[in-house]
């Protein structure tokens, strides 16, 4: 470390200024103009607008202790003194006194006069105001702060907020300072590699209903309706990636144009199409794919009066399938017997989306009435529970996260914006609890949840840009991880079953990525070090949600079932939790990297970046950090 503030500082004086109580350095360049706070290593710094002519640390007592305020300086310019604030980042701020940031401080009041000392006397400094025989005065009240000149907005705009504890704290010390992080923040979505491509698909429908997700995916195949008259399907097998053959393809011809597609979440073969017409259809593909075009379905759902919105099948009983349609009816439909069993109404307007239950217990709905629903349809044809909705008409969309406990929709708010509303399942009526503004599109954002993770995947047809979200089960929760974007606008982004994940790689998403002429396989993956390891804090057991857990008739004479978990983790890796730990390496690079014929400024230059770049790993460390040191080529540069 003092190779390296030597290389920064080397053509300057430097002031030090030390706070002993928050271990926080200050160094102040003379004549520039660089106040560097520092703990330990290089934690963040400050740059003024105008060159330094001294510095001095004003005293504990007159900090602005309920701001969490921890140090204040005063800056000498050829002008004026401006002073400069260091606070710590706090939620309560302001309203709580952060006893953890203020440790007992010295007081003011000579311990003994020049003479005792010169005499070998040793006495700590006591506080007079208190008369007491401890050494330091508590912080606890919030001091003269009115005493204090304000900070000039130029100043306070050019500091930083990252503050450090010491290392020997814990990590979960670090985060309560921070404020809360995701370990999934780093995330880095990525196109994976040409050979598992489909290309030179040609004549796909891409003006499905705002609805349809645009298409659907099982581990063996892809679904995609074409824009050729009857309402034809095409069908990809994942085992055959590459190059299609320009001759023309076998279809699926549902003899209608295609509203909504799904595939049985327990068969890979079966997929279910929904019609202008009103009825559903249920194909089967045969094994190995499509060689030659199918013409009759295995069933036909007739019941809707009025075309179709969207279709979804129950995550857990086997053959069971909703739909809602333009009639503003919602119809359950047992896929066994070919029959409708049951009728949801209440709607008074457009369904734009529906979701069950993680449990399977319970039916969402979000309309363009401006309302959310909850159904029990087992228990009654009318919502159980009903609250405000996204006041925005563009459409909307809904899912279960935090085990069932909330229900996220993802729609618009009355000035168009998307937004993400999080409700509590148990109340809709109150409204949403906490939400989040994205940004101004046009198009819903499609909403895929990993209950394993809590991580929240979004993104629309048409754009190119993935949000990604974990979730929290209380405040802030939110928080938002770093996003992906596919190289051009997409079409649609469907996930597949967990176990594609190559948890090698710590990928805790894959999806298929669809665009106008290709199917391109998508990885979403958490940046970890020791990747030979089971990276078991991202890996919990995960749900075999492509087993059935019960039957279509079993759930509808009352009975619920659960899916079975199994461990993702091979046989031949242990558990990072139970590799050995090493102390943290950090790399910094020579001196002499940076000293070669180059001038001052670009020297001086490149070391700050190198050091901000430190920083952006240093002021919020990964939980993982603890006990693995990142390389460089595992972050995201923005
Ligand atoms: C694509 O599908 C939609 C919805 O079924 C339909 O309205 C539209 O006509 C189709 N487009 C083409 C070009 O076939």
């Amino acid at each position: 470390m003092s190779l390296f503030l030597s290389c920064l500082f080397a053509f300057r004086m430097v002031i030090p200024l030390f706070d002993d109580d928050t271990g926080l350095l200050i160094l102040a360049g003379m004549v520039r103009h660089r106040l560097m706070p520092l703990y330990d290593v290089f934690l963040s710094h400050c740059l003024t607008d105008t060159a330094t002519r001294g510095v001095a640390m004003v005293p504990k007592v007159a900090l602005d202790v309920m701001s969490c305020e921890v140090m204040r300086v005063l800056q000498l310019t050829d002008s004026c003194i401006v002073p400069i604030s260091y606070q710590v980042p706090r939620k309560h701020s302001g309203q709580e006194f952060h006893e953890d940031l203020y440790p007992d401080t010295v007081g003011t009041t000579p311990a003994m006069s020049a003479e005792e000392w010169w005499k070998g006397g040793n006495k700590q400094v006591k506080d007079p105001a208190r008369g007491c025989s401890t050494s330091s005065i508590p912080l606890s009240t919030p001091s003269s702060s009115s005493a204090v000149p304000s900070r000039s907005p130029s100043s306070t705009s050019g500091l930083s907020s990252g503050f450090l504890p010491s290392p020997s704290q814990s990590a979960k010390a670090i985060q309560s300072m921070m404020g809360p992080t995701s370990k999934f923040r780093h995330i880095q979505g990525a196109v994976m590699h040409r050979d598992t491509h489909i290309t030179n698909l040609r004549g796909l429908n891409l003006t499905t209903p705002g609805e349809c997700d645009g298409f659907c995916v099982n581990r063996q195949r892809v679904a995609v309706p074409l824009a050729i008259s009857g309402g034809q399907i095409g069908i990809f097998e994942r085992s055959q990636p590459g190059r299609l053959p320009e001759t023309a393809l076998s279809t699926i011809q549902n003899s209608v144009n295609v509203v909504d597609l799904s595939w049985d979440p327990f068969d890979t073969h079966r997929l279910a199409v929904a019609g202008d017409d009103a009825k559903i259809r249920v194909w089967q593909v045969p094994e190995g794919g499509l060689k030659e075009t199918l013409t009759e379905p295995e069933v036909i759902l007739q019941g809707h009066t009025e075309k179709i919105y969207s279709i979804k099948f129950h995550p857990l009983a086997s053959g069971l399938l909703v739909s809602s349609s333009y009639d503003l009816t919602v119809r359950l439909w047992n896929l066994e017997s070919g029959e409708q069993v049951k009728l949801l109404t209440g709607h008074q307007d457009q369904v734009f989306g529906m979701a069950w239950s993680p449990d399977g217990k319970l039916l969402a709905t979000v309309c363009k009435d401006g309302k959310v629903r909850i159904y029990d349809p087992r228990k009654s044809t009318a919502p159980v529970q009903e609250g405000p909705g996204p006041e925005g008409q563009r459409g909307a969309r809904a899912v279960w996260v935090c085990e069932g406990k909330y229900l996220l929709v993802s729609g618009f708010d009355s000035r168009s914006e998307r937004v993400l509303y999080l409700y509590s399942a148990d109340s809709l009526s109150s409204g949403a609890i906490a939400s989040t503004s994205i940004d101004i599109s046009p198009s819903t954002l499609i909403p895929f949840y990993d209950p394993d993770t809590s991580v929240v995947i979004l993104t629309a047809k048409g754009d190119t840009r993935v949000h990604i979200y974990e979730m929290f089960p209380q405040d802030p929760y939110f928080i938002e991880c770093s996003s992906f974007n596919s190289p051009e606008p997409h079409k649609g982004l469907a996930f597949l079953p967990k176990t594609e994940c190559n948890v090698r790689d710590v990928e805790i998403a894959v999806g298929l990525l669809l665009t106008k002429t290709t199917i391109e396989p998508v990885a979403f993956r958490v940046p970890r070090v020791k990747k030979e390891f089971f990276q078991d804090d991202v890996y919990t057991d995960t749900a075999v949600c492509w087993e059935p857990a019960l039957t279509a008739s079993a759930w509808l004479s009352g009975s619920n079932g659960q899916h079975k978990k199994i461990s993702l983790k091979p046989k031949d890796m242990t558990p990072v939790s139970e590799a050995p730990k090493e102390a943290p390496v950090r790399k910094y690079l020579p001196s002499s990297v940076y000293l070669e014929e180059k001038t001052d400024e670009q020297k001086k230059e490149e070391l700050l970046s190198a050091m901000v770049a430190k920083l952006g790993n240093m002021d919020d460390p990964l939980p993982q950090e603890s006990f693995e040191g990142v390389d460089e080529d595992e972050w995201v540069s923005e």
